[in-house]
């Protein structure tokens, strides 16, 4: 077989005692790929310690079973991310894929039906319980500063608005006491379930742009005043998926008002400070500040410290020469659109996290 028909995967990957229904192959010092674990078998713990001895940091796999791996990374992901052997690099990267693909699936399967099927929310509901359980590990922050200069795409996106949303909630209870005013009286299952309810609303905040062509939501240029009309809508046609499922109302609201700027001027119902529902608030900042730092169709990713001043409402230098960052006029007017004080908090969160120069 040629190189170009396998793919490298991390060994933290493959849980000891698992059976994955592929075959995984070690490359040998001849430049061949030698089969390591035939499909079906039980991998052993013995057998994962004598390759992790022996040292190569990938395994691969045939490219004809790839979607074989996609499916046992999400059956394990909570395996996976457990596991003590493997980095919190490498979890990062297998849980934004798997998540990523689990955001596209939803938004694509639900798509024709209108509405989100309850298997697809059940998938989403423990990818954030996975991201839950990986993210209160403490050097989670530092895996998630890799991932941002990424590409921008909804689904990507979502995976990274959802660890950050979770990330700062979980170290700011008093705006989880603003999302739901019961959270004081709460004990610590119900604070985790409100915690992952927050998550959901993360990762499907979007999952409207099911209604918006591929074309408008990654055009390189402007978008005419039809196409921007169509793309405002997209709140609208989230809540409209999520109506008739039994995620809680501040999430749907969360959906909906993702896009009203506090000092109005926003949509879809141009709403203004408090009448703002509190998590939409932080979807706001967070849905921003992961944009701008991401590497989108049209433009280069943003340096997080530049994208913070224009948030703030710093005029934005002009284009200096080697800068690659293109500024966008999607990124521009930012000084009305947040809640200073949630964004004060946020940028307090930013200051922890230590990004790639
Ligand atoms: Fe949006």
């Amino acid at each position: 077989m040629d190189d170009d028909r396998f793919r490298a995967i991390p060994p933290g990957a493959i849980i000891p005692g698992s059976m994955p229904k592929f075959k995984i192959y070690v490359h040998t010092s001849k430049g061949r790929y030698m089969l390591w674990a035939a499909d079906g078998n039980k991998v052993s713990p013995e057998q994962i310690a004598r390759l992790s001895e022996s040292g190569p940091n990938e395994v691969f796999i045939s490219l004809e079973e790839e979607f074989k791996y996609e499916q046992y990374l999400e059956a394990h992901l909570g395996n996976i991310l457990e596991n003590q052997s493997s980095s919190d690099e490498q979890k990062a990267v297998i849980f934004s894929r798997v998540s990523t693909k689990v955001v596209k699936s939803a938004i694509e399967n639900s798509f024709g039906l209108g509405s989100m099927s309850t298997d697809e929310l059940n998938r989403t509901q423990m990818m954030v319980e996975n991201a839950l359980m990986f993210i209160s590990e403490s050097h989670s922050l530092q895996a998630l500063a890799k991932m941002v200069g990424h590409d921008y795409q909804t689904y990507e996106h979502a995976t990274k608005v959802l660890w950050f949303t979770v990330m700062f909630l979980k170290d700011n209870p008093d705006i989880l006491e603003r999302i739901q005013p019961d959270y004081i009286s709460f004990d610590e299952n119900q604070k985790i379930e409100m915690l992952r309810q927050c998550g959901v609303g993360a990762l499907l905040h979007d999952i409207g742009k099911a209604f918006v062509t591929q074309d408008i939501i990654n055009r390189d240029g402007p978008l005419t005043e039809v196409e921007w009309e169509i793309m405002k809508r997209h709140p609208l046609y989230g809540l409209a998926m999520l109506l008739d499922t039994d995620i809680p109302s501040f999430v749907k609201k969360a959906v909906l008002h993702h896009h009203e700027d506090f000092h109005g001027g926003g949509y879809p119902m141009n709403l203004e400070g408090l009448n703002i529902t509190p998590l939409a608030r932080v979807l706001r900042i967070i849905d921003v500040f992961d944009a701008m730092t991401s590497r989108r169709p049209y433009k280069e990713a943003m340096p997080p410290g530049k994208a913070v001043q224009i948030m703030v409402g710093i005029p934005a230098d002009k284009k200096t020469e080697g800068d690659s960052s293109v500024q966008d006029k999607r990124d521009q007017g930012m000084r009305r659109c947040f809640d200073e004080e949630l964004l004060r908090k946020f940028i307090l969160l930013l200051g922890n996290i230590k990004f790639n120069a």
